[in-house]
């Protein structure tokens, strides 16, 4: 990349590098609270990708926004997609991804019948993670081209309940993925590759220690499968690669991470990696308006028309997302210490604690930063409250993605 690239590419985009004007402008049209999801950011986040891992299988892990207008730009970019659920196939294929692989976790009958009607018209690998769902793609009279989750028994992350790689839930334990995967073969299914995946959020040393352990072990497997005569395409490390969510966090450095990630990676086959987050979280932000703002002894409560239904990681894993308060005055206001609040009857409906924020005023508008990964994807209807609608810019043009969902859409489906 050229040194000009680099300085249109940052290796992130912070809150305060969006421009509140224009955030201004999209409250007043679209109304609050609104996501907001750029689409240019999710291109470039996908270019520094590809400049990382120049030969990788780059599949997206649909999981963390799978809106079609993001959807539709990644799969322009030419990375394959990641999906956990018959619903994500559909719409990746809907989106035009050239490669579909359903990473099949506790499968639900119905995904695993929609998944194979889907194969019907459709190339798809399927990921597994335990043999009787072999059976089960049998029954369904579908015996084509697999890989083989392994439980690396390595965990990384921003929080405990991310933390896959050591959860027996996830994968084959790593002992026995190599039986596993002959058994796969001699049953007549194509075992194209083997897969792990530590976690989501590594961003710090412990993080990318255990990432490189991880690629050290599934290296070593695809080694003794194929001393068992099987040659394997590709492997795949999975994604979980961190962004900063404080201003005050460095960037991850994805240059480092793909140099330990290639020497720890001694496979004789393609390495994948299946980034979500990385591709769209500082591609999105959240807005919200003030509706109260009550002075108390602790803090200063800021009652805000977004809250655990709109953006539920905050109540979930306790994540920190940055505020920013977008009027035009803000520079010359006092700060108070707030506690940002949604308008749920619940004591985690907190979005943050103990913020300097210039002195909120009623019907002013904050941005929460950071919202593109796992937000709108992970928004509820919880005590009725209809989800927000989603804007997706495109350079100077904007786009209603998602319309607002009203009161009415939630009866829809009562008879
Ligand atoms: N591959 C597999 C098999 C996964 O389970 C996941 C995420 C990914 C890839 C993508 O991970 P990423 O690159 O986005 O970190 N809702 C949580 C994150 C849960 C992630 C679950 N699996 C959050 O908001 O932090």
């Amino acid at each position: 990349m050229t040194s000009a690239a680099v300085a249109t590419n940052p290796p992130v985009r912070r809150l305060g590098d969006w421009s509140a004007a224009r955030l201004r402008d999209l409250a007043d049209e679209y109304e609050t609270p609104l996501y907001v999801v750029d689409v240019e950011r999710v291109r470039e986040n996908a270019a520094r990708l590809r400049e990382a891992f120049p030969d990788a299988d780059i599949d997206y892990a649909v999981k963390a926004n799978s809106r079609k207008s993001v959807l539709e730009t990644i799969a322009e970019t030419g990375f394959g997609a990641e999906c956990a659920s018959a619903g994500e196939v559909v719409r990746a294929g809907e989106a035009e991804f050239s490669d579909v692989r359903y990473t099949a976790v506790n499968p639900p009958a119905r995904d695993l019948d929609r998944v194979v009607e889907y194969a019907d018209d459709n190339e798809i690998t399927i990921t597994i993670g335990a043999l009787d769902t072999l059976d089960r793609l049998e029954e369904r009279g579908w015996s084509g081209t697999v890989y083989v989750r392994v439980n690396p028994a390595i965990g990384a992350g921003h929080h405990a309940k991310v933390r896959t790689g050591t959860d027996p839930k996830f994968g084959i334990p790593a002992g026995r993925a190599r039986e596993a995967v002959v058994d796969a073969d001699e049953r007549g299914f194509t075992v194209a590759g083997i897969h792990a995946h530590a976690g989501s959020g590594i961003l710090d040393a412990e993080d990318l220690a255990a990432h490189r352990a991880l690629v050290e072990r599934v290296s070593e497997l695809a080694g003794d499968i194929a001393d068992a005569g099987i040659a394997l395409d590709a492997v795949s490390v999975g994604g979980g690669f961190g962004v900063p969510y404080r201003e005050s966090e460095p960037p991850l450095d994805i240059h480092a991470l793909a140099r330990a990630t290639r020497e720890a990676f001694t496979a004789d086959a393609r390495l994948g990696i299946e980034p979500g987050r990385y591709c769209v979280a500082d591609a999105g932000v959240l807005l919200a308006r003030v509706n109260t703002v009550k002075p108390t002894p602790e803090t200063t409560v800021v009652g805000v028309d977004a809250g655990m239904t709109t953006l539920a990681r905050p109540a979930l894993y306790d994540a920190f997302h940055e505020i920013r308060s977008l009027v035009p005055d803000a520079e010359g206001r006092e700060t108070v210490a707030a506690t940002v609040t949604g308008p749920v009857c619940e004591s985690s409906d907190v979005l943050g604690r103990d913020r300097e924020l210039p002195a909120p005023e009623r019907g002013n508008l904050l941005g929460i930063g950071n919202a593109g990964a796992y937000g709108y994807e992970m928004a509820n209807t919880y005590n009725a409250r209809p989800r927000p609608a989603v804007v997706a810019l495109d350079g100077a043009d904007s786009e209603l993605c998602v319309r607002r969902e009203t009161v009415a859409d939630l009866g829809r489906l009562e008879s």
